[in-house]
């Protein structure tokens, strides 16, 4: 979940090597840290702390040397502290080595290295690594076959870069089950996480698969596989990502900008060739029973996928989170599953594609980022292009993935007779002013929105509640509140409210109701209900309404207006108001929006 990177270069790295960390910190930042061969030796920095405090603190940038490796963390295995920073070096200090992943063997190991003698200065699983190293070089005086022979010693998940000063201007790099690209540029080359580190330094792009190794020079990089050290011919991808996307604007947050970014993102997912959104459509037909997969958001977005299929396409596709999926669902040949992922990373998901394929089951994904582990395993992908999503929350992404799953479903109907052509056109039609609805409602609403979390941001507990296709769009967006407030939100179908949770409301407990149009009158008037019903404890009550529905403004206590467009956009509308509305409460309680304690982007852990 961590990042690391790492660059050789005909010129010294530091500075470089730092932007990369920076550009890297929103996969972790408890602590950080950065290793250079400078002369004749390897030195090493490291604190606790971000990235910038960090920085200030060890000088990075008085760093001298024109390789080096870097590492931003997110502790598994050992406390934040500065011992367990990485990088990590060999008891010699002829090895330094950062790690993402975690060795699941790695107090196996640990026991017999310190047998051997070596001695252990962190907590971390990383560490043993850094050793081995030290010890297989002893047996075999030669970098890369003891760089070889000590991998084979690893259990679990491991992007790796390692320094030597047996080998000065050399990066050595591995990756099993955690990601890892390289950016190949003129005279400097870039191992890293993700491309995110060095988008600003150039776009061309080396995706490095599980078991490959990398030796990395300047002006040169050879990928072998692990099994018999034979060479891989690999392309150079050009990534389409502009450099602007990565950067903040004039945006006082990433989740600010990116919220802001949606009109677009939504224009490109409504952009997405007709073929591929064909090819998965065809997939719900020609297998018998399909499902939806994704983890977090991307779980919600399942689910909201589960509405979109029942209304369009008249077919029950269950959601299930990445995390149950392994123990839930005995999948075969007749199966189809459509994950989602941002990432393209995440460890939940990857391991229920694991099992799904294992079965037998025809796979296909929606991911945003590109050559990740996940678009590179199922068999169909689309990527949604979204561009980089640097808040660890996500938001522009997530609505991406709800357009185009709702193209899947519209095609889908259309196939399978539920839709005729006419009445699918026209939902296309609808979905096409969509992004300038959204823009206009972004931009009128904002200023409503930050001077209610003004009132609000006190609150402790909230309940999000909303009926139908309304319920998951709760989830999503108490989660939303709950990673950058910490404040308690509760999702749940407001139908469901009167079978226990509405023992909790009093005049203390403040509800956010996604309210669908009166026309939308079923679900309206049963979300209304609802509504009455806390309005009887004197709970209080904010909702998403109409300018003209004066029946919910009487007895709400707070509305956000929302433009009347056709139904079936409205509560995409009303996603976005909810983002904002998340946004505006962390900011009042002056909270780290963009990194928020304890999250990670990339959650490539299990
Ligand atoms: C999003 O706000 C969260 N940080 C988290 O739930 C995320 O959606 C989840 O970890 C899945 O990530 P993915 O989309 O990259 O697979
Ligand atoms: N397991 C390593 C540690 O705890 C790396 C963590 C990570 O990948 O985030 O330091």
């Amino acid at each position: 979940m961590c990042g690391i990177s790492a660059i050789a270069s005909y010129k010294p790295v530091a500075e470089k090597l730092f932007q990369c960390l920076i550009n890297l910190e929103y996969r972790g930042y408890d602590s950080c840290g950065m290793a250079l061969f400078d002369q004749q030796s390897l030195k090493l920095r490291k604190n606790i702390g971000n990235v910038e405090e960090v920085g200030a603190k060890e000088r990075f940038f008085e760093m001298s040397g024109n390789t080096g490796i870097a590492h931003t963390r997110w502790a598994t295995h050992g406390g934040v502290s500065t011992e367990n920073s990485h990088p990590h070096s060999s008891n010699d200090q002829n090895f330094v080595i950062v790690h993402n992943g975690i060795f699941s063997n790695y107090k196996t190991l640990r026991k017999s290295l310190k047998n051997k003698g070596y001695q252990f200065h962190s907590d971390t699983d990383t560490e043993v690594f850094a050793n081995l190293l030290q010890e297989e070089f002893k047996k075999t005086p030669h970098v890369e076959q003891a760089f070889c022979q000590a991998i084979e010693h690893l259990q679990g998940s491991y992007a790796i870069a390692m320094i030597t000063t047996h080998q000065p201007d050399v990066v050595f790099a591995v990756k099993k089950d955690s990601p890892l690209v390289l950016g190949i540029n003129d005279g400097t080359n870039y191992v890293s996480s993700d491309i995110n580190a060095f988008i600003a330094e150039t776009n061309d792009t080396v995706i490095i698969d599980d078991e490959e190794y990398v030796i990395m020079t300047k002006d040169n990089f050879q990928v072998k596989r692990l099994v018999d050290g034979q060479e891989v011919k690999k392309k150079i991808i050009k990534v389409q990502w502009d450099r602007q996307t990565a950067q903040r604007g004039g945006f006082s947050h990433y989740m600010l900008k990116e919220i802001f970014d949606q009109p677009q993102t939504v224009r490109n997912a409504l952009h997405i060739p007709e073929e591929e959104i064909g090819k998965i459509a065809q997939k719900f037909l020609d297998k018998k029973q399909s499902y939806f997969v994704g983890v977090g958001t991307t779980y919600y977005v399942a689910m909201i996928g589960t509405y979109l299929f029942s209304q369009y396409a008249g077919l029950h596709v269950p959601a299930i989170s990445s995390d149950e999926f392994p123990s839930l669902i005995p999948t075969d040949q007749n199966n189809h599953v459509l994950f989602f992922s941002q990432s393209g990373e995440t460890y939940d998901t990857r391991m229920a594609i694991r099992k799904a394929m294992e079965g037998g089951a025809a796979t296909s994904a929606i991911v945003n980022v590109v050559g990740s582990s996940i678009s590179q395993t199922v068999e169909d992908c689309i990527f949604q292009g979204s561009g980089p999503e640097i808040c660890v929350v996500s938001t522009k992404a997530a609505l991406s993935q709800i357009i185009i799953l709702w193209q899947i479903a519209l095609k889908v109907g259309e196939l399978n007779g539920n839709l005729t052509a006419e009445q699918a056109h026209q939902f296309r039609e609808n979905f096409n002013s969509f992004p300038e609805t959204l823009e206009t409602m972004i931009n009128e609403e904002s200023g409503f929105i930050r001077d209610l979390a003004a009132k609000t941001f006190h609150v402790r507990s909230w309940l999000f509640m909303g009926k139908g296709i309304y319920y998951p769009i709760a989830l999503e967006s108490a989660l939303k509140m709950k990673e950058v407030t910490y404040l308690h939100a509760e999702g749940l179908p407001a139908g469901f409210l009167k079978h226990g949770t509405l023992a909790m409301v009093d005049d203390s407990m403040y509800c956010l109701f996604f309210l669908p149009y009166r026309e939308d009158s079923e679900l309206y008037h049963s979300t209304m209900n609802a509504i009455e019903e806390v309005k009887a404890r004197n709970g209080k009550i904010i909702a998403f309404c109409t300018e003209d529905d004066k029946e919910a403004q009487e007895i709400l206590d707070h509305y956000f207006i929302i433009p009347k467009i056709s139904p079936e956009l409205t509560p995409l509308l009303e996603i976005v108001l909810a983002q904002l509305f998340s946004y505006y409460s962390a900011l009042h309680l002056g909270l780290n929006i963009d990194k928020p304690r304890n999250l990670a982007k990339s959650v490539t852990v299990g």
